[in-house]
């Protein structure tokens, strides 16, 4: 047996919480095959605290989920609150206060799912993305000079900083590395105009490269691997990228791995505690209907294992998730599922 596994878990807005009970019903129906036990706190962060309280989260709050070993995250955004609140103040807040630097996001197409992708299957659309999950556009350094006048002057700074670019860039490389799959590494940037913090993660790419001999360092601009991603996804096998462009390649993977229902992720700190979560936002206009898509978060759910340690499990997961998503549902789309949110739950939960 392993020692007790601390979990905290945040359902937070829209359909996060329904999404949110599927994922743990899988984990409670995984832990006790593998010998895992683990403790579950529940935290009402999310919208509706902010509504009824003023408040999002503390600084002294993020200390206490520092004491657990994973973050469970649902969603976050709420249609009554001003877009920028509860993102800024509660889930950018937790990734930068507990230095969850790597964002991870597999793009997987398992098969029998669909891809808006003519011709392409489950071999050509199979590969990672390492997004940089601290730096960037994402510090808010920036502001406003002469704000509502005609003389405005807004800015927004991109930050690089060595340290940040270098611990990024290694553990794609480990990633590359444990992979074993086409073992090529590719740097997505735009080191054709963004001649200073993209020229620094360049040098910095090339000079840990040669540390990885084994791996291909490759590079595309990020305007062309949207091009590829759509038009030859199979030249993918890990991609390593600054926050915001990440972000927005992110989107574009979800869609052709079939969609924001299957789209999971994981902010992780390797040496602290991360936090896992499905792409996707709160999906508001289908709360409480039981049609949302709890794939994702299930498949966040395994990634949480895997980073904790416990592989079976989070492989019996995926096996679970495959048989599902491949054999039983008719869409990843929400409402177009063949099932209800608590079924198809309960089909994964089933087949593990
Ligand atoms: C994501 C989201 C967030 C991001 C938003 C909600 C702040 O789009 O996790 O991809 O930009 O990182
Ligand atoms: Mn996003």
């Amino acid at each position: 047996m392993s020692d007790s596994i601390k979990i905290a878990v945040i359902g937070g807005d829209g359909t996060g919480p329904e999404v949110t009970a599927e994922a743990c019903k899988v984990l409670e129906a995984v832990a006790p095959l593998e010998g895992i036990s683990y403790e579950r706190v529940d935290f009402d962060y999310g919208g509706d605290r902010y509504l009824a309280t003023g408040e999002v989260i503390t600084e002294q709050q993020i200390d206490e989920l520092r004491q657990f070993d994973a973050i469970y995250l649902g969603a976050i955004g709420h249609p009554d609150v001003t877009p920028g609140i509860l993102e800024k103040g509660l889930l950018l807040a937790i990734r930068f206060q507990l230095d969850q630097y790597i964002n991870l996001r597999p793009i997987k197409l398992y098969p029998g799912v669909d891809t808006p992708l003519k011709d392409k299957g489950p071999e050509d659309i199979s590969f990672e993305v390492v997004r940089e999950n601290t730096e960037d556009l994402y510090c808010g350094a920036g502001g406003f000079l002469r704000k509502n006048t005609p003389q405005e002057v807004a800015t927004q700074e991109m930050i690089a900083t060595r340290f940040g670019v270098d611990r990024c860039l290694r553990y794609a490389f480990e990633l590359c590395r444990r992979r074993k799959d086409k073992m090529q590494l590719t740097l997505v940037h735009k080191t054709n105009v963004l001649t200073y913090a993209h020229d620094l993660w360049e040098r910095v790419f090339y000079e840990v490269a040669e540390e990885y001999p084994g791996i291909t360092a490759d590079y595309a601009h990020v305007d062309a691997t949207c091009m590829w991603m759509v038009k030859n996804p199979e030249w993918f096998d890990v991609i390593v990228t600054t926050n915001m462009f990440g972000d927005i390649i992110t989107d574009l993977g979800a869609m052709i791995q079939g969609g924001m229902g299957i789209a999971a992720g994981g902010n992780i700190n390797p040496e602290g505690t991360s936090m896992f979560e499905p792409i996707g936002g709160s999906a508001p206009k289908y709360t409480d209907q039981n049609v949302i898509n709890p794939i994702a978060a299930i498949a966040s759910c395994q990634m949480m294992l895997a980073q904790l340690g416990e592989a079976q499990a989070a492989d019996a997961v995926e096996r679970a998730i495959i048989e599902v998503v491949s054999k039983k549902m008719k869409s990843m789309d929400a409402g177009r599922m063949g099932y209800g949110t608590s079924e198809v739950g309960d089909l994964v939960a089933g087949a593990v």
